[in-house]
């Protein structure tokens, strides 16, 4: 009976008459040039929307995000040539890409039936499937930018770590890196106790053990993420999240050094 509540419930969240009329618009087929949406199933998994518009709207203003912030550390998605959208999920953000850069795109996630569906119908980027583990199947010095949007907000202590080395190592010596965490923005879902941990410079990591999944939820300050980077990363840029729909997550503009 909850169960089916539930379900119910995922269906009429955030539908407005206006995100209603979009949605039969694109389930009729009539607007998904030039690629097509993913079932509601697979956005559901991923972003717990099942509705186009949503899906859609996110995306674009995510990516407009992602371009201010690396256009305040003096960059921009137009000077990257091998880019890398690390848990991909099913190409939200990579659809938006081709309108800010020329880049040859890959996305990799360690969700299979996300990737095939990318695969299938995304062809504006490679795909590739990982482990919940390092490493990558790239060799060293693959890409010059790599963003994880939404990705180690999923991941426990040791798994960002991880991660953080390995996207290093894929890395072109002066390559970037776009990662966003739950910061001030999400301490609602923290006890009191929690939020003090985190205000003290730690990490509160929720259902650990459901690493990789959106029900495991990180939480941590820009002063834990400073001072946890493996050597060879530094922070360029700092961006807090704002309290506004899809912009609430923390954005960090990471650069690896030159080789010397
Ligand atoms: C909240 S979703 C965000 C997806 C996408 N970045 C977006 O913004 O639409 C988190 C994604 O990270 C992926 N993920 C979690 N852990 C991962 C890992 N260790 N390696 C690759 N992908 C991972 C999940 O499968 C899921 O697609």
């Amino acid at each position: 009976m909850l169960e089916a509540a539930r379900f119910l419930y995922s269906f009429v969240k955030g539908a407005t008459p206006s995100i209603l009329a979009r949605e039969i618009g694109y389930r009729l087929g009539e607007s998904q040039a030039p690629w097509p949406l993913p079932p509601a199933r697979l956005m559901y998994t991923v972003i717990s929307t099942r509705w186009a518009a949503t899906f859609l709207d996110s995306g674009e203003k995510i990516v407009a995000a992602m371009e201010g912030a690396l256009q305040f550390a003096g960059k921009s998605l137009a000077d990257f040539n091998y880019i890398l959208d690390f848990g991909c999920g099913c190409g939200r953000l990579l659809r938006h890409l081709p309108k800010y850069t020329k880049a040859t795109l890959s996305g990799c996630d360690y969700n299979a039936k996300l990737i095939a569906w990318c695969e299938k119908n995304l062809p504006i980027a490679r795909f590739a499937v990982n482990s919940l583990e390092p490493p990558l199947p790239y060799a060293d010095g693959s890409f010059d930018f790599i963003y994880a949007r939404s990705v180690f907000t999923h991941l426990t202590e040791e798994g960002q770590s991880n991660w953080f080395r390995e996207l290093a190592r894929v890395l072109k010596p002066d390559g970037v890196i776009y990662a966003t965490m739950h910061g001030e923005q999400f301490f609602t879902q923290l006890s009191p106790e929690e939020q003090q941990s985190v205000r003290d410079g730690g990490i509160v990591v929720q259902l650990a053990n459901e690493e990789g999944r959106n029900i495991c939820t990180s939480f941590e300050l820009d002063g834990y993420v400073r001072s946890h980077l493996p050597s060879g990363l530094h922070l360029l840029t700092f961006i807090p999240g704002l309290p506004q729909e899809h912009l609430l997550q923390d954005g960090y503009v990471l650069e690896r050094e030159s080789a010397e």
